[in-house]
């Protein structure tokens, strides 16, 4: 028996989450994805934790996946065909605001 896995969220040096987008982003998240990928982008262990996976962090990966389906849709997610460019970049800003946010909660936490 392992450790439980505890998603590790990721907060790239080089992103700056900009809290106008991030909104947007958690406008759509909470429309679209909240259900399956749980709320706050921390997963319930349905779906991936979003912090967590690399595919946010390149547009190209996470477009390929959000609106195309690539790879997931075996799975049962589905494709979100009407999701524009802004929308995606949008849903990045907030999954890397809430990624930084948790990390921050973390680092608290390990100080208290
Ligand atoms: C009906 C449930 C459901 C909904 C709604 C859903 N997803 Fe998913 N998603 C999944 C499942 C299940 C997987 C895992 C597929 C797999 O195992 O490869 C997944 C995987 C992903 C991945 C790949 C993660 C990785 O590291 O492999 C991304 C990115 C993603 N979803 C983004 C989104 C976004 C953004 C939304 C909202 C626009 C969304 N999903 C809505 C169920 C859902």
């Amino acid at each position: 028996m392992g450790d439980p896995v505890v998603p590790r969220p990721i907060v790239p040096h080089d992103f700056k989450s900009d809290p106008t987008l991030a909104n947007k982003g958690r406008d759509l998240y909470v429309g679209r994805c909240v259900w399956c990928h749980g709320s706050g982008a921390v997963s319930g262990g349905y779906a991936p934790d979003l912090r967590a996976s690399p595919i946010p962090l390149s547009f190209d990966a996470f477009k390929a996946v959000v609106v195309g389906g690539a790879k997931v849709q075996p799975y049962g997610m589905p494709k979100f065909s009407d999701l524009q460019a802004e929308d995606l970049k949008a849903l990045q800003h907030f999954i890397r605001q809430q990624a930084a946010v948790g990390t921050k909660a973390a680092a608290k936490a390990a100080t208290e």
